[in-house]
């Protein structure tokens, strides 16, 4: 199978069937990601130990299929990962859609999500593909203080 074929099938897949999507109700960190221009917009919602590791993460809200996927994908991969790794995925993730990653060990680090690459052919769409992950960078910042209904 092609990159181009499997890159569709994973967005179909992860549009149509997200994980992580819920509200934790015992998150210790939370953000709220909007894009203005299209309104899109995500609840994320994370738990992380004393240790800081991501021990569970949640997210919800409604946008395209590029963000939705993104944002499910990115759950997956962060999920029992220290804060500091996390912030590398996220790093290396960004790098991925407005620069040109050359380093294989930062592609290592990205494994599927590397499949959202093309995103970048498509400059108006980049926005949807970092959304999640601008929230996910000031989640690790906030500390939850109270509890948020997406209803
Ligand atoms: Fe809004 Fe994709 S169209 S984030």
């Amino acid at each position: 199978m092609n990159l181009k074929k499997l890159y569709q099938q994973v967005l179909l897949d992860h549009n149509k069937n997200p994980r992580n999507f819920k509200v934790l109700e015992n998150a210790t960190h939370y953000a709220h990601g909007v894009n203005p221009l299209c309104g899109d917009d995500f609840h994320l919602f994370i738990k992380i130990n004393s240790d800081k590791i991501i021990t569970d993460i949640g997210f919800h809200g409604t946008g395209c299929a590029i963000s939705k996927s993104v944002s499910s994908m990115m759950t997956t991969q962060v999920i029992n990962k220290t804060t500091e790794e996390v912030s590398q995925i996220k790093d290396e993730f960004i790098t991925l859609l407005t620069k040109e990653i050359t380093n294989q060990e930062a592609k290592k680090i990205l494994g599927h999500l590397t499949l959202f690459e093309n995103v970048k052919e498509f400059p108006i769409r980049v926005k949807c593909a970092t959304l999640i992950w601008r929230a996910l960078e000031a989640a690790l910042q906030n500390k939850m203080e109270k509890k948020v209904s997406t209803e």
